[in-house]
């Protein structure tokens, strides 16, 4: 795909292809870990994924650490540390929260992994003591909110929990909808005879859904997870009705220009300091 190219982000509800779905199958969801329930967080950390190299973590983790400052950070579907771990190395502060307690058993086993608090349960309602100069939402993590209602209380929530002049950080995907002929409703990002993946939108309801297909050893899983697309302009107004505003917009971590042909964005909205 055009975003960030990696399954491990988006992969739940898995299935044996050699068997025939259920008519009825819908993406598997744990009741307590929701998408990223142990068979994912166990091979999330993927050594050889882009999103794992330094030179994809290095620029997000000096992005952050400037906003920190001398304070705290938050970090919103904090996972198994990947930005929250060399955060904290840089000497930020930092707390996460996460539904999956498959996924933070991950970061707990890390080193450092205990100087991180964790709070269990949805970042677009759970509360947590004291301010924080930055909070932050990576890896495409907002569309996991499948609904407007949850992402516009996701910023509301984000809001209540900054200081005065602290910033909301968002990396998220521009919707590839100029990926899609008329009448067709998926764009593929990947495609090779290991691995299997496609994106599907709904244009009318902003819902998409990632597939991916591997095969290993012969047999082949199938994996589906459920999004709520958003744009730009759309996360902006989400953003004025916490409000906050938009203080940068960048393509990617290195403060490249956001452009009509950028993939994916940056963008930092500042809590009023008056
Ligand atoms: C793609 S992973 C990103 C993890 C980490 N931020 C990273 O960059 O590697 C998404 C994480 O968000 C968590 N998550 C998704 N929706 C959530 C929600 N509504 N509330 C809390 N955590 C959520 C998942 O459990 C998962 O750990």
């Amino acid at each position: 795909m055009g975003h960030n190219s990696d399954s491990t982000d988006r992969t739940q509800g898995r299935i044996d292809v050699r068997e025939r779905p259920p008519p009825t199958y819908r993406p598997f969801v744990d009741h307590e870990d929701g998408y990223f329930a142990e068979h994912i967080a166990a091979t999330y950390d993927d050594p050889a994924s882009d999103m794992f190299q330094p030179h994809t973590i290095d620029p997000a983790v000096t992005f952050l650490a400037e906003l920190a400052g001398d304070g705290r950070a938050l970090e919103l579907g904090v996972g198994t540390g990947r930005i929250a771990l060399p955060l904290a190395a840089r000497g930020v502060p930092v707390h996460g929260i996460d539904l999956s307690r498959a996924m933070v058993e991950r970061l707990r086993a890390k080193p450092g992994g205990d100087a991180i608090g964790v709070s269990i349960g949805d970042f677009a309602t759970t509360k947590v003591d004291g301010v924080f100069t930055v909070a932050y939402l990576v890896f495409n993590t907002i569309m996991n909110l499948t609904t407007q209602e949850e992402q516009v209380a996701c910023f509301r929530n984000v809001a209540a929990h900054l200081a005065p002049g602290g910033t909301f950080v968002i990396e998220v995907m521009v919707p590839e909808l100029r990926k899609l002929p008329p009448g067709q409703n998926t764009v593929p990002f990947h495609v090779g005879s290991r691995r299997l993946g496609f994106d599907t939108y709904d244009v009318a309801t902003q819902r998409m859904s990632s597939h991916h297909v591997s095969v290993v050893d012969g047999r082949g899983t199938y994996d589906e997870i459920p999004f709520r697309y958003v744009w730009p302009a759309e996360l902006d107004l989400m953003a004025q009705l916490a409000g906050l505003r938009l203080r940068e917009r960048w393509e990617g971590w290195t403060r490249d220009p956001f452009t009509s042909d950028s993939a994916g964005h940056v963008s930092v909205w500042e809590k009023p300091a008056d």
